[in-house]
């Protein structure tokens, strides 16, 4: 019988809600963000975060059911979010679906956000299943994982410092670009040329890690010592030249994990995976490869809830639910 699940996703300035079915099929979904608030702070305030989601998550569980033309008593079970991300945002959605699964006696599954931006892939495409390598470039994460099963995930590379998406975001910053940085920087990107060769950290490396902090570094510097000489430079020529820099970086290192697992199928996930230069690198790189590339629609690479419901129906099946004691694990790690 088919499951039904709504799924909840709170971990950092996303309010989100999602009814799955059997982890594939998106019945709705609703995102409403607080992004534009952060645009004058120039990243997510916590607290302010929190505040958001305590007055958004009822009108937006509220609107999921209704485009879905069913009540609570229409729900297999209920998944939410539990880590990692920020504890008070977390604190929202836990509390909220503990009180879903309570007063309708349905099962509560804790879903890691991390693993919600891997299945994003499985409600893009039919076809993909495990085994696959998965490369996660978010806001917080960057990650290369082999998906073994559907709940089993073994870390092959992560960064070893700052996440793509934080240097996304920092490298717009210093550009006099709005948060959130990745989208400002594309778009500006495109204007320019890969004319600056910044360094490319961990070169001629055996692993599968990644190091961005050396890179922001660099970039950061290099504005300064532009705009210190006073020398006419245009700054869509480092928005580009970075860019080139971490689209190398991610398919140098998601291919080589490929071939060193034997593993030729590629997903991408996370926020960052939106970047059209980010994806046509890897569509290259993989060809060239014979690695055979899944990419998820751009609306479920970033924070919703719809990818929230895939993994909880995958962990539903496996057994792993919560009783209601469960808590926010803003640390939590996905293997
Ligand atoms: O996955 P996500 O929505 O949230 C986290 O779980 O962190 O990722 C957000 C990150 C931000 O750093 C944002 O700047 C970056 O994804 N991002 C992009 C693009 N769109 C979003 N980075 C580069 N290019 C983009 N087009
Ligand atoms: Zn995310």
């Amino acid at each position: 019988m088919s499951k039904r699940i709504l799924a909840i996703e709170t971990s950092c300035d996303e309010t989100a809600a999602a009814i799955v079915e059997d982890g594939r099929r998106v019945v709705s979904e609703v995102v409403l963000t607080s992004m534009d608030i952060f645009k004058e702070y120039g990243g997510v305030v916590p607290e302010i975060a929190s505040r958001k989601h305590v007055e958004f998550i009822v009108p937006c569980l509220i609107e999921a059911l209704k485009s879905a033309g069913m009540s609570f008593d229409d729900l297999d079970a209920v998944g939410v979010t539990c880590g990692p991300g920020l504890v008070g945002a977390l604190l929202v959605g836990v509390s909220c679906a503990k009180t879903i699964a309570f007063a309708k006696d349905i099962p509560l599954i804790p879903v890691n956000h991390i693993e919600g931006h891997i299945c994003a892939n499985y409600l893009s495409h039919e076809d993909l299943k495990p085994p696959f390598m998965c490369l996660i470039i978010s806001g917080g994460h960057s990650h290369i994982v082999k998906v073994e099963s559907y709940s089993k995930y073994v870390l092959i590379g992560r960064t070893r410092d700052d996440a793509a998406g934080e240097v996304f975001d920092k490298v717009a910053r210093f550009l006099g670009l709005e948060y959130p940085g990745g989208p400002n920087v594309e778009r500006l990107a495109k204007e320019g040329k890969p004319i600056y060769e910044f360094p490319r950290a961990l070169k001629g490396q055996k692993d599968f890690d990644f190091s961005f902090s050396g890179l922001k570094t660099a970039v950061i510097n290099k504005i300064h010592n532009l705009e210190q000489a006073q020398e006419a430079y245009n700054p869509a020529d480092v928005a580009c030249s970075f860019q080139e820099n971490v689209c190398h970086v991610l398919a140098e290192n998601s291919v080589r994990a490929c071939a060193y697992c034997d593993l030729p199928v590629l997903a991408v996930a996370g926020g960052v995976s939106c970047n059209g230069a980010i994806r046509s690198k890897l569509e290259k790189e993989c060809k060239k490869h014979g690695i055979k590339l899944f990419l998820p629609e751009k609306r479920w690479c970033t924070d919703n809830a719809a990818m929230i419901g895939s993994a909880a129906y995958y962990n539903l099946m496996d057994g792993k639910t919560a009783d209601l004691s469960l808590n926010a694990y803003p640390s939590l790690k996905i293997c």
